[in-house]
């Protein structure tokens, strides 16, 4: 089963995330079985959105953990406390976060297992830039990115771990990449999560997933790649038509029979 998530980033007041989390609620069907569908809202929104959300079939994640427990870390928040606010996954070492605060790999893989230690299901995030891409490191990138966070994992038991391959040179472009381009990368990152976890556990609880420009426009291209797991949304998550959209899209491509390569 395919896994849609919305990345609101820090792009909304906590009334418009409400708003929109009521929109999503009102658009989708009680349940949801072909696909799975959550979204990230900025730590601030977590409880109002997951309020606006009520029963709906999607589940809250947030955008970051904090590698530590519990303490004296001022500005931070802790995994047990996204728990208790309702969250079910979070979003890890994203680009902006590596860009912006320099988040490194070391940082990052703590942050994973602390997520994975409070039952958070971590949605790890590697891609190349825009030089790296252009000096034709996007292999040696995305592999050194997954081994540095993952290297001596061990995934408890019957625990997942979502791996978003996001080429940071098209985030936020409205161009994607090709998705023949993407089901390169994800096959890297396969490889590399075979090699460090193991093939069983690589291939039946790691999913792959794409981000980076993803609309209603250029969807079903990347759905149409079984490789392709699963899509971390941005831009078009803030608008409940099109990110309804993006959903209805994936729901059709699993009543085609895609999207279960795991
Ligand atoms: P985008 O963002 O869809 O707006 O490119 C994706 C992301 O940063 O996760």
């Amino acid at each position: 089963m395919r896994t849609i998530i919305g990345n609101w980033k820090m792009q909304l007041s906590v009334q418009e995330a409400e708003r929109l989390a009521r929109d999503l609620a009102a658009g989708l069907p009680k349940r949801l079985t072909d696909v799975r569908v959550a979204v990230c809202p900025s730590y601030a929104a977590l409880a109002p959105v997951r309020a606006a959300l009520g029963e709906a079939p999607v589940m809250l994640g947030a955008q970051d953990v904090c590698d530590q427990e519990k303490g004296a870390y001022t500005g931070e928040v802790s995994a047990r406390e996204l728990v208790d606010l309702g969250a079910t996954l979070a979003i890890i070492g994203h680009s902006e976060r590596r860009a912006h605060v320099h988040e490194d790999d070391a940082l990052i893989g703590a942050k994973v297992r602390r997520a994975l230690a409070a039952k958070l299901l971590p949605v790890l995030c590697v891609g190349e830039t825009r030089e790296e891409r252009d000096k034709g490191l996007r292999d040696v990138v995305v592999e050194r990115q997954v081994r540095a966070a993952l290297e001596g994992l061990e995934l408890p038991a019957r625990r997942e771990l979502i791996v978003a391959y996001e080429p940071v040179w098209v985030i936020g472009t409205g161009t994607a990449v090709d998705p023949d381009d993407a089901v390169r990368s994800h096959f890297i990152v396969r490889e590399t999560l075979r090699d460090i976890l193991g093939p069983d556990v690589a291939d039946t609880r790691c999913r792959i997933i794409y981000g980076g420009s993803v609309d209603r426009g250029n969807v079903a291209g990347f759905l149409a790649r079984p490789a392709v797991e699963g899509l971390l949304v941005g831009g078009a998550s803030l608008s409940a038509e099109e990110f309804l959209a993006i959903v209805d899209a994936a729901r059709a491509a699993a009543a085609k029979g895609g999207g279960d390569a795991a």
